[in-house]
């Protein structure tokens, strides 16, 4: 009887176990899609963090949306990005939507690594820093194996991917930590949801950053620093343009405007999240298989992606 009663025990444990992963990562896909349903109350960002926001790779993109809608809730701007007339250009766009605020523009390209840092760090000495998005990011031109990828690419998404996310932080939390609040957001990517082959760098930097967030958080939370690691599914910007397929907007591959008004209105409600309710769905499904099933998927999707390059290319 004590025997039976023990291997039902055993096996009742056993199966948990095993349902213990899908089901917490199942769970926490739910969770995303239905905490903006359920808590809609708006959060006074400025209030919660600080005036200032700064932003890297903020002239395109995600990164220029996710601005425009934080000037559009009052911030005063720290934009950074390598193209100093883009730069400008951006600047009137965002006075324009919200004309009272301070913007500053740092030009710097954080492919040159570790000296970048030095370059930027003086420029916010000053400045009380709320939030800090660590936005910019590189892509393959294309989706390539590990040998085609000229060494010079590689760096520039290691430095580009990794580097400025780590190196931005150093610079912005010690004054953080000193007001005791801020918010640093790292975009990641769901490459970073399995392995990624073709994009095999690329989603193996935005591992990088989940790690890199949720150990943050842990280590700065009780100085108030709230770290947001949000995970975008497809978008519809320049970093696609390899396929002609990623670059029309969707329910499921949105516009960067969309993108970011979802993903700002994340800010400070939920930690870890694909910033948009319907990548929170997709990520849902993605979440099902195991991981073998959803490499094998991502390395089918991406030889469909690269077959479009080369023949939008005539290759
Ligand atoms: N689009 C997607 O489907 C998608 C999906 C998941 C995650 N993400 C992530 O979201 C983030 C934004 O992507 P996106 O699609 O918005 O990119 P994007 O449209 O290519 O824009 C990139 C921005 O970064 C700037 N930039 C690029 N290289 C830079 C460098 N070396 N130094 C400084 N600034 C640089 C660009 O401006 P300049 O050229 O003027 O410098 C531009 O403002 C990235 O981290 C990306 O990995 C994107």
């Amino acid at each position: 009887m004590i025997l039976s009663i023990s291997l039902w025990l055993l096996v009742a444990v056993l199966i948990l176990w095993i349902l213990l992963d899908p089901v917490s990562r199942i769970s926490r896909a739910i969770f995303e899609v239905l905490i903006p349903l359920v808590n809609q109350k708006p959060i006074d960002l400025k209030n919660k963090f600080g005036e200032w926001a700064v932003v890297t790779g903020s002239t395109d993109g995600i990164g220029k949306a996710y601005a425009k809608e934080l000037a559009n809730r009052g911030f005063n701007l720290v934009l950074i990005s390598r193209n100093a007339e883009r730069l400008e250009k951006t600047k009137s766009e965002m006075l324009t939507i919200s004309p009272n605020i301070q913007i500053k523009l740092i030009s710097a390209d954080f492919s040159k690594g570790r000296d970048v840092s030095v370059e930027i760090e003086p420029h916010l000495r000053d400045i009380p820093v709320g939030i800090l998005v660590n936005n910019v990011g590189k892509q393959y031109t294309y989706p390539m194996y590990v040998g085609e990828v000229p060494e010079d690419e590689l760096w520039d998404i290691i430095n580009v991917n990794i580097g400025a996310a780590t190196l931005m932080t150093r610079i912005v939390i010690p004054g953080m930590q000193k007001r005791q609040k801020g918010a640093i957001v790292n975009v990641s990517s769901g490459s970073e949801l399995q392995p990624l082959p073709l994009m095999t760098v690329y989603a193996a930097t935005k591992v990088y950053l989940r790690s890199f967030s949720e150990a943050l958080r842990v280590e700065y939370n009780k100085f108030g620093i709230t770290v947001q690691h949000l995970t975008p599914l497809f978008v519809n910007t320049k970093m696609n343009a390899f396929s002609h397929r990623l670059q029309v907007s969707t329910v499921a591959v949105p516009d960067a405007t969309t993108y970011a008004k979802n993903a700002v209105a994340t800010l400070g409600k939920i930690d870890s999240s694909t910033g948009y309710w319907a990548h929170g769905i997709q990520a849902f499904f993605t979440l099902i298989p195991p991981v073998w099933i959803r490499t094998k998927i991502g390395e089918m999707m991406n030889q469909t992606f690269r077959k479009d390059y080369l023949k939008q290319k005539n290759l």
